[in-house]
């Protein structure tokens, strides 16, 4: 089997994050490990505030100004994320990653069409208008280059009647278009790797639906490599091939995903599976279990699902489970299986 540094094109290995908060060091994210390979789609699943979204930050190169990165290492199709100066990594990310978040909104500007607003990348990467043979084009060629490519993308995300749309502005579109604009323009620039990070939780249920559906037909013609941030087990199903489920800042198991559904071993993992989400929000996620996860400020010591796991025993209250490999690419973090698999 090739080993995953040859074929990934995201390895993250053992990422430990803090976060300034009331003035001291808070660990947010502990030994978080993944890696995607060209053409997978990885769910990260788990409770809202597990750490999906500042490990998805991390990996481009975005944390907040109050974080810091105290070990482990993230690499993007080979090259490492850490480190790297401003330039760097707007090159880097430039060429290997586009990251979608949930409120399109948010990252539309009011004052522009869609045309003009996914045209916009051509100035960041000019190569994209460049000619079939790699040769430069005359302002007029680029131009009408770049609308094609414009109404291309639109088409591929759906859009019904693109050129009307390219022409239109972001408030003339519904919330669920919004987002398929927003997809078109992550496209665009052929990412290496695309970040979807909840995309589909503010949408209602049939548009998130069809969203769903598109990224699915996405993957299947584009070869699209999906990094799927959700809290709903149910688009993992859909969507993912593999999954790692995240509790607390650490994941608490890897597999792919007809593994994790046929058998889930951490006892945080299965409590997902049997929980049924409600449709406005993920706070009760886990009926199964009672209580919620810890404030990072203040959280137990020893496995950090200790309090509300039911098969915790000795060591669990005092020390901090390891991954262990229980197969190829399966790895859970579980007292219960340190022995190997049980
Ligand atoms: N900039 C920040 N300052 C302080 N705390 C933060 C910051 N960003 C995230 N957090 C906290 O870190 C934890 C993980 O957050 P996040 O990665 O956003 O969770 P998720 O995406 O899984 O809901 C949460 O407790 C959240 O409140
Ligand atoms: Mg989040």
């Amino acid at each position: 089997m090739a080993r995953d540094s040859e074929t990934a094109v995201l390895e993250v290995e053992n990422l430990s994050v803090e976060l300034g908060i009331g003035g001291r060091w808070v660990r947010a994210l502990n030994n978080v490990s993944l890696s995607i390979r060209a053409g997978e789609a990885l769910g990260l699943v788990g409770e809202s505030g597990s750490g999906k979204s500042l490990t998805a930050l991390a990996v481009a190169g975005l944390l907040p100004d109050n974080a810091r990165v105290v070990g482990g290492s993230i690499r993007l199709k080979g090259e490492a994320v850490l480190g790297r100066s401003e330039a760097e990594l707007n090159r880097l990310r430039g060429r290997a990653l586009a990251i979608i978040f949930q409120n399109p909104t948010t990252y539309l500007n009011p004052l522009l069409t869609v045309g003009a607003q996914i045209a916009e990348v051509f100035e960041v990467s000019p190569e994209l208008l460049a000619s079939e043979g790699g040769g430069r084009l005359g302002k007029r060629e680029r131009r009408e280059r770049g609308w094609r490519l414009v109404v291309e993308h639109l088409r591929l995300v759906h859009i019904a009647d693109p050129e009307r749309v390219a022409r239109q502005y972001p408030f003339e579109l519904s919330g669920g278009m919004q987002q398929r604009v927003i997809i078109a323009m992550a496209l665009i620039r052929r990412p290496s790797l695309v970040i979807a990070d909840e995309i589909t939780t503010a949408l209602d249920v049939t548009v998130q639906a069809q969203i769903l559906s598109l990224l699915a037909e996405l993957r299947a013609s584009i070869g699209m490599t999906l990094l799927l941030i959700t809290h709903d087990m149910g688009i993992v199903a859909q969507l993912a091939d593999r999954v790692a489920v995240m509790y607390s800042g650490s994941v608490v198991e890897a597999s792919d995903v007809a593994s994790l559904f046929a058998e889930a071993r951490h006892p945080y993992a299965r409590a997902l599976l049997e929980a049924v989400p409600k449709i406005d929000g993920n706070e009760t996620l886990l009926r199964a279990i009672p209580g919620g996860i810890p404030a990072i400020t203040n959280p137990p010591p020893g496995c950090r699902f200790h309090p509300r796991c039911p098969r915790a025993f000795g060591p669990c209250a005092h020390s901090v489970p390891a991954a262990v490999a229980l197969g190829d690419r399966h790895t859970v973090a579980c007292h219960l299986y340190r022995d190997g698999p049980a």
